[in-house]
């Protein structure tokens, strides 16, 4: 079996001040905001994959599709010895990469949650002997530092989460991607597509209310992690479509006047009755704005492909 080994890029309480940071700042604005990010313990990570499951939340098996039918083409296209991933969560769809990379020499999966990372490289180094797991305990917005590899490299994003980042931040993460990029390398991109409402309504707010409980995980982490007193049964979970900005939000929108602390950071956070903490934007795409955006930090895009219906895209591009 070959060796998984896993990299904390940043020491540990690096993470807790980041989270006050965002949970000083993105508490004591108006209107309330809190990063996506801070979702993904071993609880949301878990919650994630239910979310996967769902009879609503096709994007996963839309992009599924477009790995299964295009592997190959992508593995040839980039003829990669490394595949990097950003956000690998489960690293369960990049199996069809994998599949189709016999040549390949080493996977890199880059993410926040540990648990998430342990999970998928031990199961993936048991496997697949031969493959070398070089796993980063990382927050792929702050600029990452990779292992030395052999390339070409293939970075990929998929899940469509660039869409969970918003378009200063999006720019500037493609932007750090870029500099990542040697000549020869690609990176491979997952993006949702702006859709009919009621069915990206219905991707978020599902019957079932996993994506409620998902969505409340985000005060459990911060009652843990910060002693706040945060009740989930005080707020409800909220998923409303953006036509403007081509986005969906989620938000926890308190149920009564509450005032809620976190001793970690002294503070007292007062919600008035139905005002609600926008935890995540999930953005919906155009094959003109993603060609746009990559061209804005310098990426050309080479291929595009999408599922049958028209839902979900992967795309291709190199440093141009
Ligand atoms: N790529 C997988 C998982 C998507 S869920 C899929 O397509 O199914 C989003 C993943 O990104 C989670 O595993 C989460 O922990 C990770 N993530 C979210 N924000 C992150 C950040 N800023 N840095 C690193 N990982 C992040
Ligand atoms: C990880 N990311 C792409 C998911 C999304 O669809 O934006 C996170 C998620 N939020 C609610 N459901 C799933």
């Amino acid at each position: 079996m070959s060796p998984f080994h896993l990299t904390r890029t940043l020491p540990e309480d690096a993470t807790g001040a980041a989270l006050r940071a965002d949970v000083l700042n993105g508490l004591t604005r108006t209107p309330k905001t809190l990063p996506p990010k801070w979702f993904y313990d071993a609880l949301g990570s878990a919650l994630f994959d239910r979310i996967t499951e769902l009879p609503e939340y096709y994007p996963t098996r839309a992009e599924r599709e477009i790995l299964l039918g295009r592997a190959a083409e992508i593995a040839a296209a980039s003829g990669a010895r490394t595949l990097v991933e950003l956000g690998s969560g489960s690293s369960d769809k990049t199996r069809h990469l994998l599949d189709a990379m016999p040549g390949l020499h080493a996977y890199v999966p880059v993410d926040v949650s540990e648990s998430a990372l342990r999970q998928a490289g031990e199961a993936l180094v048991a496997e697949r002997p031969g493959l070398e797991v070089h796993a980063l305990i990382a927050d792929f917005t702050a600029g990452i530092r990779l292992p030395e590899t052999p390339g070409p490299r293939l970075v990929a994003f998929l899940g469509g989460t660039i869409g969970n980042l918003v378009p200063e931040e999006r720019a500037a993460f493609l932007t750090s991607v870029r500099a990542l990029l040697a000549p020869g390398d690609a990176l491979l991109l997952g993006t949702d597509l702006v859709k009919d409402e009621g069915v990206l309504v219905a991707a978020y707010d599902d019957a079932a209310g996993v994506t409620a409980a998902f969505n409340k995980n985000v005060l459990s982490v911060m009652n843990r992690e910060l002693g706040a007193d945060f009740d989930p049964g005080a707020f409800d979970h909220v998923a409303v479509w953006d036509a403007e900005r081509e986005w969906i939000e989620m938000r926890l929108r308190s149920r009564t006047a509450q005032t809620v602390k976190v001793p970690a950071l002294d503070l007292a956070v007062d919600f008035a009755a139905g005002e609600e903490l926008r935890t995540e934007v999930s953005a919906k795409f155009r094959r003109e704005g993603v060609k746009a955006e990559l061209a804005t930090a310098g990426l050309n895009l080479t291929h595009w492909w999408t599922d049958a219906e028209g839902r979900f895209a992967l795309s291709l591009s190199v440093a141009g």
